[in-house]
């Protein structure tokens, strides 16, 4: 096995064991490509929704929030383009009957599962989830679940600028679930069935849209910098015309170096005015602004910045995750920027006598916002490896000298440093490290 996949199957170990990613449905079997999240790693999405957001903040135009529904009918689906163009290649082995995307395996050679070979020829296969609503049966009940959630923007398009009052240019920011029948899902995080995705969807001028696409991409990759990602894995890669997506007159995928090979991250895509055309030709209704100064009404340009919450979740994680040798002993560590990390900070007694003033002071330090944890089994050096397999930068240990000099020892998880500071910092020393 290689280096770079025994590196996932550790961090996939190490989401499990620590509650962050849990496999869906275990005690049935599982199922292929569905997760579900535990305490952790619900801490630290709710962190990147937060970061990505506030990324998002610019002097250009408003940046208005927006949760759409997750099913909508086929008429949606239709005119977006979905229903005829959202479709992988797939082939069959007609030995062990496994299904794979034709574009990723090589049909001159023998299925890697049975080592047979007899493929079926390649045919197109839809990736949205087909539904029916009610219990009517024939095409008018017809649903899907939504496989991007941009197009929950372009249907609300009208709706939006109405009720905000805002003007172009301006950005419509929304996270929320996204379904695709994926062939194959595989790589934990990385291709699911249910994800997460976090879309920005930006309405400008077309005159003004290659300035944005540039100003939007260049903005992105300062978040993956921000953040700690190691800017030797983060590369841009400009689509071929032969790939572009149905509606992308432009796409740049934002690249990141996964344990197994550069893979898409994120897709800045300059989507023309494809998406409100089409809903305007497909439902009638009008879609199009008006220019004061042109005195004539235009339908808008979108530019698009796409990326999967689970995705960037995964990629956290690979960046974080070492192993190295502190006193003699090997610790696995996440490393983990501190606004990232789930847990901020621990507040560890060092023995069980010293409880009661160190939940008094975790108490304060939850209720004032901190995501704070506290443990009290097992040794100081126990604790501290608990607290640095789950990236906490921070653990306060309360000791005996600190009933008397109202000073508390921080350890600092990437260095192992120690510094005593008077306990009435603690919030200062906190707020100064969260501060970018
Ligand atoms: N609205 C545009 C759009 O959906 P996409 O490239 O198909 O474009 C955007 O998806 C992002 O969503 C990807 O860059 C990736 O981060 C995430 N994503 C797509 N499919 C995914 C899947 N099956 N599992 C996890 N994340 C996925």
């Amino acid at each position: 096995m290689s280096q770079a996949y025994s590196n996932l199957e550790n961090i996939v170990a190490l989401a499990k064991r620590r509650g962050f990613i849990y496999p869906s449905a275990e005690i049935y079997g599982g199922i292929n490509g569905i997760y579900d999240t535990g305490n952790l790693g619900v801490l630290l999405k709710e962190n990147i929704k937060k970061l990505w957001l506030s990324s998002l903040s610019n002097t250009h135009g408003d940046i208005l929030r927006f949760d759409g529904a997750q099913l909508g009918p086929e008429a949606v689906w239709r005119a977006s383009g979905h229903i005829e163009n959202f479709s992988d290649p797939m082939v069959d082995c007609l030995e062990c009957k496994k299904r794979f995307r034709a574009d990723e395996i090589n049909l001159e050679k023998a299925c890697t599962n049975c080592g047979k070979k007899n493929w079926t020829e390649p045919r197109a296969f839809n990736l949205m989830f087909k539904t029916q609503l009610g219990a009517m049966s024939g095409s008018a009940s017809d649903a899907y679940l939504r496989p991007e959630t941009a197009q929950s923007i372009f249907i609300n398009f009208k709706n939006i600028i109405s009720t905000n009052r805002t003007k172009i240019p301006f950005g419509v920011a929304q996270i929320g679930k996204a379904f695709r029948n994926e062939i194959t899902p595989k790589q934990f995080l990385f291709r699911m069935r249910e994800f997460e995705q976090m879309e920005l969807e930006w309405f400008c001028t077309d005159k003004g849209s290659d300035d944005f696409f540039t100003y939007w991409l260049n903005k992105r990759l300062v978040f993956y910098h921000t953040y700690g990602i190691n800017p030797e894995h983060i590369r841009l890669r400009p689509h071929e015309q032969t790939e572009l997506s149905h509606y992308s007159r432009q796409t740049t995928d934002v690249e990141y170096l996964f344990p197994f090979g550069w893979k898409e991250m994120e897709g800045i895509a300059h989507r023309g005015t494809f998406d409100l055309t089409q809903h305007s030709t497909h439902s009638g209704k009008e879609m199009s602004v008006y220019d004061e100064e042109a005195k004539a009404s235009y339908i808008p340009t979108v530019i698009e910045c796409s990326v999967g919450l689970d995705r960037l979740f995964l990629m956290f994680l690979c960046n974080a995750y070492q192993e190295d040798t502190l006193e003699d002993e090997t610790r696995v560590v996440l490393k983990l920027h501190p606004k990232v990390a789930p847990i901020t900070a621990a507040i560890l007694p060092l023995t069980n006598k010293l409880r009661s003033p160190v939940e008094k002071l975790y108490e304060i330090l939850q209720a004032q916002g901190y995501s704070v944890t506290y443990d009290v089994s097992g040794s100081i050096g126990k604790r501290y490896r608990r607290q640095d397999e789950i990236g906490t930068p921070y653990c306060f240990t309360y000791d005996f000298d600190s009933e008397t000099d109202q000073q508390i020892t921080v350890r600092d998880r990437d260095t192992a440093k120690q510094e005593r500071i008077s306990i009435d910092r603690i919030t200062q020393y906190l707020d100064s490290k969260l501060k970018i």
